[in-house]
């Protein structure tokens, strides 16, 4: 890893009418890290990522990606810059009327000219990275488990061999064995493909097992950013609560560093 900045978020504030949904955020994600985004149900997160995606505009502030102004740049400049990350929406948000082939194959047919050999041999092969047969391929997404659709959801967002990975609650919804196994796909493919990596998460969990470093978003603003061992230590109220209840204690002891006051499992 290394300091190189590929998303830069300045003096944020998204608003919808009256609402205030981000206070002045500042925000850096690292070359080759695994940034992990928690807070609370309707804190903001997936708002966030979005800013980070171009896909809202703020009401003031900038987002800066790979260097380049999302607010500032042209639409040619944009649309090279997209080519450049993949994403993973809440739930896996596969198109319902596309077979698992298409719903992989469709960021490529739309972002790069391949023939159709070579678009099949990058679909089995992202298919095959995520884990699943190509047997399955033909399926429908209603046929698939809800583990599956995560796996193909992945296989899509890493289609176009992004640098930039955006992933928003992989893991929600799924039983903790199918969770676990996510997040370990997660770790796979974030270690080969030499991924950055932004996390939307309230998965404590796949926050342990996957976070280099962890921002917290509570009541408009991020109030911790930083190692897990770091924002633990802070005195919050809501960190208190999040990571130090029960259920959190239990998911920090599997954290790979000490952490103050957890013991490890
Ligand atoms: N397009 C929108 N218009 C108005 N309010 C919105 C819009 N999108 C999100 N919100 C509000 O922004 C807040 C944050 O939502 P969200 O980012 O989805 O939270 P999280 O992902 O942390 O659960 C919520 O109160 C939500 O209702
Ligand atoms: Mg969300």
């Amino acid at each position: 890893m290394n300091d190189e900045c590929i998303v830069e978020i300045n003096g944020l504030w998204t608003c919808f009418g009256e609402t205030v949904v981000h206070r002045d955020i500042d925000l850096s994600v690292h070359r080759g890290e695994v940034l992990v985004l928690v807070g609370g149900s309707g804190s903001g997160k997936t708002v966030l990522i979005r800013q980070m995606l171009g896909l809202e505009t703020p009401t003031r502030g900038e987002v800066r990606v790979f260097g380049h102004s999302l607010q500032a740049a042209e639409p040619a400049e944009l649309a090279r810059t997209r080519n450049r990350w993949g994403v993973f929406f809440q739930g896996g948000a596969l198109f319902s009327a596309l077979s698992v082939f298409e719903n992989v194959a469709l960021p490529l047919r739309e972002r790069r000219q391949l023939d159709e050999e070579m678009i099949r041999d990058v679909v089995v092969l992202k298919l095959e990275m995520v884990g699943i047969e190509a047997k399955h391929a033909n399926k429908m997404p209603a046929e698939l488990s809800g583990g599956m659709v995560r796996r193909v959801g992945l296989a899509r967002a890493i289609a176009l061999e992004p640098e930039l990975l955006f992933l928003d609650e992989p893991t929600a919804g799924l039983d903790p064995d199918r969770s676990e196994a996510v997040v370990k796909l997660i770790e796979a493919l974030h270690r080969e493909l030499r991924l950055t990596v932004v996390l939307a998460t309230h998965d404590l969990d796949a926050m342990v097992a996957l976070s280099d470093r962890v921002a917290v978003l509570v009541e408009q603003r991020l109030v911790a950013v930083g190692a897990l061992s770091e924002v633990v230590a802070k005195e919050h109220p809501f960190i208190r609560n999040f990571f130090l209840s029960d259920r959190g204690r239990r998911a920090l002891q599997a954290a790979k560093e000490p952490l103050p006051g957890i013991a490890r499992a």
